[in-house]
């Protein structure tokens, strides 16, 4: 199962945007509306902060839908991890909320499929996930306490 990315640049840095991984945790837009919008398309405007002030608040993504790269450095994407998570558990329990891998995995589905996962990802814990295994952010109707 192939990875939706959506990239956005403004040429000294990438953010790359994959809809699949995101929670709707809503840290992005909170912390820094006048690049991630929701409201606007695209939704991501590279002008309107300066770089290191956008890969600040692209580190605060907890899904790891957000990660970035310098573009002087080309080549692969950097996926962007709290220091807060300890490297060596690689999981992470969220309130209420999904199980987080927090490095590179491997997902097998129920079909036998695998695919490689970068970064951070969001399990599905409620069930009521649309999007399974991964979570949609469904998990904050309130229905799941956990
Ligand atoms: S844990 Fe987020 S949708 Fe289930």
């Amino acid at each position: 199962m192939p990875v939706t990315k959506h990239n956005y640049t403004n040429n000294e840095v990438t953010v790359v945007w994959k809809p699949d991984t995101c929670i709707h945790s809503r840290i992005c837009w909170k912390g820094l509306l006048s690049v991630f919008n929701p409201a606007k398309r695209p939704w991501i405007d590279m002008g309107a902060e300066p770089t290191d002030r956008i890969i600040e608040q692209v580190k605060q993504c907890p899904s790891g839908a957000l990660t970035y790269y310098l573009n002087k450095e080309t080549g692969n994407e950097m996926p962007v991890q709290p220091e807060t998570i300890a490297p060596v558990l690689g999981v992470e329990v969220q309130p209420d909320g999904p199980i987080i891998i927090t490095t590179d995995c491997r997902i097998r589905h129920s079909n036998g499929d695998t695919e490689t996962r970068q970064g951070k990802t969001a399990l599905c814990r409620c069930g009521a996930s649309a999007n399974k295994p991964y979570c949609d952010g469904s998990h904050k109707t309130g229905h799941f306490k956990g």
